[in-house]
């Protein structure tokens, strides 16, 4: 067993993709056992993205992270971190495959519908980050 950060971007929520992006979720055998609603700041955003903050497309990102209001989630379950990152799909728009969230769903590789931690260790730091 082990948990992870998943977050819903705000291109989910405004779409009303939720609903579908959560049943592949639980389908999968996960548990979401914490839930949030947040509109995130500049701060926040720059701390979660601090590994592409100096990016050409940071400020694309941070807009974009910002447009709406997101979905924070605990997710617990058999190998969750690598488990939700196989199930999300690739982050590059042209690498994620049909039959992931994001091959199914994202728009761009800005837009992609989906976050998830990428290592246990960051799945902690993200979970004390958004949940406290
Ligand atoms: P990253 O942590 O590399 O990807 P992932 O979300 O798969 O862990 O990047 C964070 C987000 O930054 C990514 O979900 C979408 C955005 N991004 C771009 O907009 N353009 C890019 O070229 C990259 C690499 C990421
Ligand atoms: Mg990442």
């Amino acid at each position: 067993m082990s948990r992870t950060y998943i977050m819903l971007k705000p291109d989910a929520i405004q779409r009303k993709l939720a609903g579908k992006i959560i049943e592949r979720i639980e389908s999968k055998g996960y548990v979401i056992t914490q839930i949030k609603v947040m509109q995130l700041e500049p701060a926040v955003l720059k701390e979660h993205y601090a590994h592409i903050s100096d990016k050409p497309f940071y400020p694309a990102l941070e807009s974009y992270m910002m447009s709406g209001p997101v979905w924070g989630m605990i997710v617990e379950g058999e190998n969750a971190v690598q488990g939700m990152r196989q199930i999300m799909g690739a982050t590059k728009f042209e690498e994620a495959l049909a039959g992931t969230i994001r091959g199914d769903f994202a728009t761009s590789t800005t837009k992609n519908v989906i976050h998830g931690s990428d290592s246990e260790e960051n799945a902690e730091i993200e979970i004390k980050r958004f949940f406290g």
